[in-house]
Parts: structure tokens; C-alpha cells; sequence
């Protein structure tokens, strides 16, 4: 059985005696859980901080961005060597935020996961619609466009080290979710898309997140969809009790013995 992931995106909250505060509170919260996997994905500034405060656990380290060099004149950029040297294992890269506000496109966005696949970095890969693009009935369309032009040339063994999250923008930060059909429905796409390009075997290892006002009261719901691997949280993430329910909940459903494969 695939253990889900639950990744925390501080998003720009949190100075470094904050955000290792509420990973404290957390670490005591979650000693015992084995059966899911879990990241904390905080601001630049606090990334040292956190992997030391995460040192003693089993959970991991994720940035928010980086660029997709390794170094040179970038005023104001990160590389995946210097993600790597903080002691990061993932990244996410695509976030509906950084492609509206900061206008990254598909083609910036598939050069980063390639340079930080290089680096043996795993990109948690967010692909999603607005809302005008679903009532356009453009949502599955939007999400392949996404899927092809950020990961078409990857290749059977650097795809097993992508994590994709399908974030459907009108979710994010909003209070409403998906419905547990709505993201399943979604999922499967994407895992379809995988198959027919990677086959059963690839398909069926790579973790799909969903985020999108993932909270503690929908997101056992949401977990126990069939193609939804764990989930990416944002709001949820900032509040130590929040972010301790939805791993335990996803950990019981890990422990009840779902259909995932
Ligand atoms: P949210 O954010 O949980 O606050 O909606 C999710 C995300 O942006 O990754």
C-alpha cells in the first residue's frame, strides 16, 4: 500500500522562531505516526532551522520554489544545490500562485522540475483550473495542457520522482473544496494520463496530492478516494492542531486498509 503524503506550504508565513515553534508542537503532536508520510514546507529563511528542528523525526523538509540554474547572476533566486545544503528532500514547484502572481509558465515551470530532478530533488508538481475555466467546462483540458507541457518529456524513471498535486485554483485559500468526486474524478484523469504514457506500473506508484482548503473536517473524506495519495495544505498547515488532525486522519486511512493500491 502507497503511504499518503501530507505536505504542509507555510506559503510567506512565519519567522524562524515562529515556524519552529509550531514544528515543536507538531513533532510532539505526530511522535508515533508510522504509516504516513509527511512535509513541511516552509519559507526560505527558516528551511536550516526547521531540518534541525526535524532532525530527530521521520519527517521531511520542502521548499516552496527555486530557479532552475544551479548558480550565477540571480538576484534574489534559490538553486536546488542551496535547497539541497538546507537540507530539503522536496519542492514545489507550478503553485497556481507563483504561475498568476509571478506569471510562471509551463515552459519555466518544466525546465525547474527537470534541473530539480538533476539534483535529486522531488517536485511536488501542482497542476489545476480557475474557476472560469470549470464553469467553461475546461477543466480537464487546462489540466492536461498543464500535465504535457510541465512533465510530457520526462522519462519513466525521473517521473517516479514527481509528486503532482492537482489544485483546483478556485479551492485555494477560498474555504471551498473540491467535492471527495470532484477531486477523484480529476485524479484519475491524471493517473490515466500517467498510464498511458508511463504504463501501470509508474502510474501506480506516483503519488497525486489534492489541495485546496484541505481541513480536519473534510479531509479523511477527501483520503479516502481511491487516486488521492495525501494532499497538499496551505491555511491548515499554519495551525499545529489543524495540521496534526488531518495526518491522523490520513494515517487511519492508511491503517484502515483502503483500496489503494
Ligand atoms: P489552502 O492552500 O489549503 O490554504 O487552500 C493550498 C495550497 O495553496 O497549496
Amino acid at each position: 500500500m502507497k503511504k499518503l503524503l501530507i505536505a504542509g506550504n507555510w506559503k510567506m508565513f512565519k519567522t524562524i522562531s515562529e515556524g519552529v515553534q509550531l514544528v515543536n508542537i507538531i513533532k510532539a503532536g505526530l511522535h508515533r505516526i508510522t504509516t504516513c508520510d509527511i512535509a513541511i514546507c516552509p519559507p526560505f529563511t527558516a528551511l536550516s532551522a526547521i531540518n534541525e528542528a526535524l532532525r530527530d523525526t521521520k519527517m521531511e523538509l520542502g521548499a516552496q520554489d527555486m530557479y532552475c540554474e544551479t548558480e550565477g547572476a540571480f538576484t534574489g533566486e534559490i538553486s536546488p544545490l542551496m535547497l539541497k545544503d538546507a537540507g530539503c528532500r522536496y519542492v514545489i514547484l507550478g503553485h497556481s500562485e507563483r504561475r498568476q502572481l509571478f506569471h510562471e509558465t509551463n515552459e519555466l515551470i518544466h525546465r525547474k522540475i527537470a534541473t530539480a530532478l538533476k539534483y535529486n530533488l522531488s517536485p511536488i508538481v501542482c497542476v489545476g483550473e480557475t474557476l472560469e475555466q470549470r464553469e467553461a467546462r475546461q477543466a480537464f483540458e487546462v489540466v492536461k495542457n498543464q500535465f504535457d507541457h510541465c512533465l510530457g518529456s520526462l522519462n519513466a524513471d525521473e517521473i517516479d520522482r514527481v509528486v503532482l498535486a492537482y489544485e483546483p485554483v478556485w479551492a485555494i485559500g477560498t474555504g471551498k473544496t473540491a467535492t471527495p468526486e470532484q477531486a477523484e474524478q480529476m485524479h484519475s484523469y491524471l493517473r490515466r494520463l500517467l498510464n498511458e504514457k508511463y504504463g501501470n506500473l509508474v502510474a501506480g506508484r506516483i503519488k497525486i496530492l489534492y489541495g485546496g482548503s484541505v481541513k480536519p473536517s473534510n479531509s479523511a473524506q477527501l483520503m479516502s478516494k481511491p487516486n488521492l495519495n495525501g494532499a497538499l495544505v496551505g491555511g491548515a498547515s499554519l495551525k499545529a492542531e489543524s495540521f496534526i488532525q488531518i495526518v491522523t486522519n490520513a494515517c487511519e486511512q492508511t491503517f484502515s486498509g483502503s483500496s489503494k493500491s
